[in-house]
């Protein structure tokens, strides 16, 4: 058994709250991993609005989380402990259609430890976010799901592979590859769409227009790799892009990405673009969000216009491949992750962590263990 100290959500609209924990040890091909450093992703913020989303309380919050391995269980053999990881919650899991047909990246069902996480005070088990649950000191997960990391890879920087990084790399690389020389828009530019850019970039787009509402994430935009910025405050951005995109052609882009989780966002992202061009939405829903496209408009419906619509969940990521090739991009210096980190934050700054992402002057607090 191992005692450690976590960021609970309790009950449907409470602030998180830091309660103490015990970990049982590790089951068949699983791993205890103690976190060195977990990032604030807006997910765990959306889980909370939505009232846990269906999870049972409590619920340990943190999904984007590095560590070390300290202890493994019966039958692991890949990793002991000292070992450095990063936290992947969506290692395939062999067994569904996906990744019988060879498309892991594709996979159905994501690999989760059984529940041992409980609440000292009442023994109670603890539902882990996406199968993670890293603002803690600890968690334990499935073997497949800890990804080593190289030894000179800083973990503070390591973590924001685990979502926002990868989820925004992803996008461009495998949901929805950027072709060189083509044209990208970024509709929201928090981690992840800042991480779509800098995606964008690694494939060689020759345009990338990054939109947002927050000035200080179009001048961070601009860091990372945005050719062009517009502020979706002045106007409707879906012109703003044709304009800048203008060739004669009616202009567009061949590749959006909606990085918000606002509805009308992703109807803007399939109207910016150029004929066969392909929206992606990353942006993560409410039960009830709809969006209400036009098919036959002749400059910007999807008939007419031959718009394509794809959904990305964490980037398609093949953790065991993507996660030491995006680690080795940091060290190769090609990968900025060192101005993603604006803020290093104690596990108690959970909730004006939370605030300070829902002003928008942040782009990752990581939270130090
Ligand atoms: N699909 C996935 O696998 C996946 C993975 C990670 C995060 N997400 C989701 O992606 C979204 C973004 O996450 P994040 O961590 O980058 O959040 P974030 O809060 O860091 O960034 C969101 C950005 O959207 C901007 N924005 C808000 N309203 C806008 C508007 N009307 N037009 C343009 N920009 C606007 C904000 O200013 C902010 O910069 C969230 O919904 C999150 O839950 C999905
Ligand atoms: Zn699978
Ligand atoms: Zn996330």
């Amino acid at each position: 058994m191992t005692e450690g100290r976590a960021a609970l959500l309790l009950e449907p609209g409470a602030p998180a709250v830091i309660e103490d924990i015990y970990l049982e040890d590790p089951g068949p091909n699983e791993v205890l991993v103690k976190i060195v450093a977990s990032g604030v992703c807006h997910t765990d913020l959306t889980v909370k609005n939505l009232n846990g989303n269906g999870m049972p309380f409590p619920i340990y919050l943190g999904h984007e989380g590095a560590g070390y391995v300290e202890r493994v269980g019966p039958g692991v053999v890949d990793l002991k402990p000292g070992d450095p990881v990063v936290i992947a919650y969506r290692a395939p899991c062999g067994r569904c259609p996906s990744c019988r047909r060879g498309d892991p990246r594709r996979c159905y069902a994501a690999l989760r430890p059984s529940p041992k996480i409980h609440r000292k005070k009442d023994d109670a088990l603890v539902s882990q976010v996406l199968r993670c649950g890293t603002f803690g000191t600890h968690t334990v997960v499935h073997e497949k799901a800890a990804i080593k990391m190289p030894e000179n890879m800083p973990l503070d920087r390591a973590c924001l592979l685990a979502c926002g990084v990868c989820t925004g790399v992803g996008a461009a690389m495998n949901t929805t590859p950027v072709a060189p020389g083509s044209r990208v828009a970024v509709i929201g530019c928090g981690g992840v769409g800042l991480s779509v850019i800098q995606g964008a970039r690694l494939q060689n787009a020759s345009m990338v227009i990054g939109v947002d509402i927050s000035p200080v994430k179009l001048e961070w935009a601009k860091k990372f790799g945005a050719t062009h910025v517009v502020d979706a405050r002045d106007g409707d951005p879906v012109a703003a892009v044709r304009a800048l995109t203008d060739d004669g052609w009616d202009g567009g882009v061949e590749y959006s990405f909606e990085a918000t989780g606002i509805p009308k966002c992703i109807d803007q992202a399939v109207q910016m673009l150029a004929y066969g061009g392909t929206a992606t939405t990353i942006g993560f829903p409410s039960q009830t969000d709809r969006i209400d496209l036009s098919l036959g408009d002749m400059a910007i419906g999807v008939y007419w216009n031959k718009a394509g619509l794809r959904v990305c969940h964490c980037g398609d990521t093949l953790p065991t491949l993507d996660f030491p090739l995006l680690a080795n991009l940091y060290l190769q210096g090609k990968l900025d992750l060192d101005s993603m980190v604006t803020n290093r934050i104690a596990l108690e700054d959970v909730e004006p962590a939370f605030h300070a992402m829902e002003e928008g002057n942040v782009i990752r607090s990581v939270i130090m263990f």
